[in-house]
């Protein structure tokens, strides 16, 4: 609708200087005050008159009439209305037809993009599990918020860089050396992959901290070990770098299977060993402005005029932290790709930790710190179960998608057995159920995940997302190959009702980049699926005796089909012609 809205906005300025404003309004000012009346039997667009009575010396009834009358004679305009001091404004059939469902259907592929963006570049930070530990339910929010955004980006014309930073440094590869030159072996590493690494893992911490449940009494030896193993890697030891390498790979091989079937890739695997070399550096430089201070041995920035605690640079073996790697890479990334934007996606959990470097970078007077920002996200409970990490008791993401794989299976066999690559299908409807009812929701929500709920396909689902574009593909499919319309015209409510919502294509994709919140498409979505169900429903497509009718609601169908398959790749969903 943004289209129409600077065409209905140009108009007012008009009808604006002829009531005597003194100053001509902004157009993309009137555009901002256009709203979307709360039930469709108001019109499709409201201008609210209250603000413009000030700057007019009028009454808002008497300027919504007057504004009325100058927008009666446009063509893209049905009816305007003065009701209450607001003018309503219904969109003409003519032009849903010709200019909406035309340009939809002319722009394809780049319906909804832009090229805001172009000559810009974003650098995106999600997914960096950390290696060796379990990939859980609690990354999918990282790895598919941030994938979101990246393509969210791409589809405003930014050049982005997806960069998983692994978690492939610190003490925990000190205890898992430990662990696995304890009871482990190559062939139980080859074979068991991850699992097995983080077998050990849980093993070792167990067994330096006790588990009382388990009977296992705490053993600080271990512990003692383990900080001098991560030592020996720090101090470039050839046979624990070896090792280091090894479980990387393995944990690596095992991620990339998540990331494929999300349809994931990423452009960046710098992890955190990686700025090892480069944070020297840094940390002469908050030394030399004189940012660090020396407290109980260790080095820190004092943020207390900012009202946060503060930021620890480096221990007081002098070794380095969390948010020390993470000036580091910021500097790097800068000097690399030279953003504009720098995109973190984590749990809400971490916000302190982003907010607290960030203004370290600030205090550093690094003049790009505003270009940083982090997007929180909620927490995930399965059932109504918090996620505990260090015990082991952790819902993996893979058997996660691998449970909603085999649900959907099993219904294909009853629904449709005998369709061709069925696999493929019910990978992309399990995977994709999931992805969907976890992005449905406000990123920053907390979230309870029931099965049962994202695999329904009668519901507002994934499934019925995609089970709603196979059908357009399938109309679509029996069209085919049809002579070209020779004039198109809405003749029934639902083609009109559709097509608005189309319309609003590109507007939900800006929102969702201004809010850093994919939940915008996947809500869009919902709305183009019921209105295409209803028009599906109400409005014969191939079986409409009328030529043009026939031609008009085969090309709204395909509309339908461009706005969908436009709108899946950027949550993360894969569409299927067939399901
Ligand atoms: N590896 C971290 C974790 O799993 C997330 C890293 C987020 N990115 C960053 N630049 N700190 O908690």
């Amino acid at each position: 609708m943004q289209t129409i809205k600077k065409l209905i906005a140009d108009k007012l300025v008009e009808g604006i200087c002829a009531l005597g404003a003194p100053q001509a309004p902004e157009a993309s000012e009137l555009v901002g005050m256009l709203e979307y009346p709360p039930d469709d039997t108001m019109g499709d667009l409201a201008l609210p008159c209250f603000k413009l009575s000030r700057t007019l010396r009028r009454a808002p009834v008497q300027i919504a009439a007057a504004l009325a009358e100058c927008l009666g004679n446009m063509p893209s305009v049905e009816k305007a209305e003065a009701v209450n001091g607001y003018l309503n404004i219904t969109v003409s059939k003519d032009y849903l037809v010709n200019t909406v469902l035309g340009g939809i259907i002319e722009a394809g592929e780049a319906y909804g993009s832009s090229e805001v963006g172009k000559g810009k570049t974003v650098v995106l930070d999600y997914s960096s599990p950390n290696v060796a530990k379990p990939f859980h339910i609690g990354h999918l929010g990282t790895t598919v918020i941030g994938h979101s955004l990246k393509k969210l980006h791409e589809f405003h014309g930014y050049k982005c860089v997806g960069i998983n930073y692994l978690g492939d440094w610190g003490t925990q590869f000190g205890k898992l050396i430990v662990a696995y030159k304890k009871w482990g072996n190559k062939e139980m590493i080859e074979q068991g992959g991850i699992d097995k690494l983080v077998e050990l893992y849980v093993k070792i911490n167990n067994a330096i901290s006790g588990n009382a449940e388990q009977g296992i009494v705490a053993d600080p030896t271990l512990g003692d070990a383990a900080r001098a193993e991560f030592k020996k890697l720090e101090m470039g030891d050839e046979d624990n770098l070896a090792l280091w390498r090894w479980f990387i790979d393995i944990s690596l091989a095992e991620y990339e299977k998540t990331y494929k079937q999300l349809g994931i890739t990423f452009d960046s695997y710098k992890g955190e060993s990686f700025y090892t070399d480069k944070m020297p550096a840094e940390v002469q430089k908050l030394r030399d402005k004189g940012l660090l201070k020396i407290d109980d041995g260790a080095s820190i920035v004092d943020l207390e005029p900012y009202g946060m605690p503060p930021c620890l640079i480096l221990k007081r073996d002098g070794s380095t932290l969390y948010p020390t790697r993470d000036i580091a890479a910021a500097v790097y990334r800068k000097n690399t790709y030279d953003y504009d934007k720098s995109i973190y996606v984590t749990s809400a959990g971490q916000s302190l930790h982003f907010a607290q470097w960030f203004k370290v970078v600030e205090l550093m007077g690094y003049d790009w710190h505003d270009k940083l920002v982090h997007v929180p996200y909620g927490t995930v409970s399965i059932n109504g179960a918090k996620l505990a990490t260090r015990t082991g008791n952790v819902v993996l993401l893979k058997d996660l998608f691998r449970a909603a794989i085999e649900e959907v299976s099993n219904i294909m066999t009853e629904k449709n057995p005998n369709i061709e690559n069925k696999e493929e299908i019910a990978e992309a409807v399990g995977v994709g159920a999931i992805v969907f009812y976890y992005l449905s929701n406000s990123r920053i929500k907390d979230i309870n995940f029931v099965m049962e709920d994202a695999l329904n396909f009668d519901g507002n689902t994934g499934p019925y997302a995609q089970y709603t574009y196979a059908r357009t593909c399938a109309v679509l499919r029996r069209a085919e190959g049809e002579a070209a319309p020779t004039s198109l015209s809405i003749t029934a409510p639902d083609e009109a009702a559709l097509l608005k919502v189309l319309a609003k294509f590109p507007e939900k994709v800006s929102a969702a980049i201004a809010d850093y919140e994919p939940s915008v498409i996947t809500r869009y979505i919902l709305d183009v699926a019921a209105a295409f169900n209803r028009f599906y429903h109400n409005c014969q497509i191939l079986s409409a005796e009328d030529p043009d009718v026939r031609a008009t609601r085969v090309a709204i169908t395909r509309a339908t089909n461009v706005v969908l398959g436009n709108a899946f790749p950027l949550i993360c969903m894969k569409k299927m012609e067939k399901i």
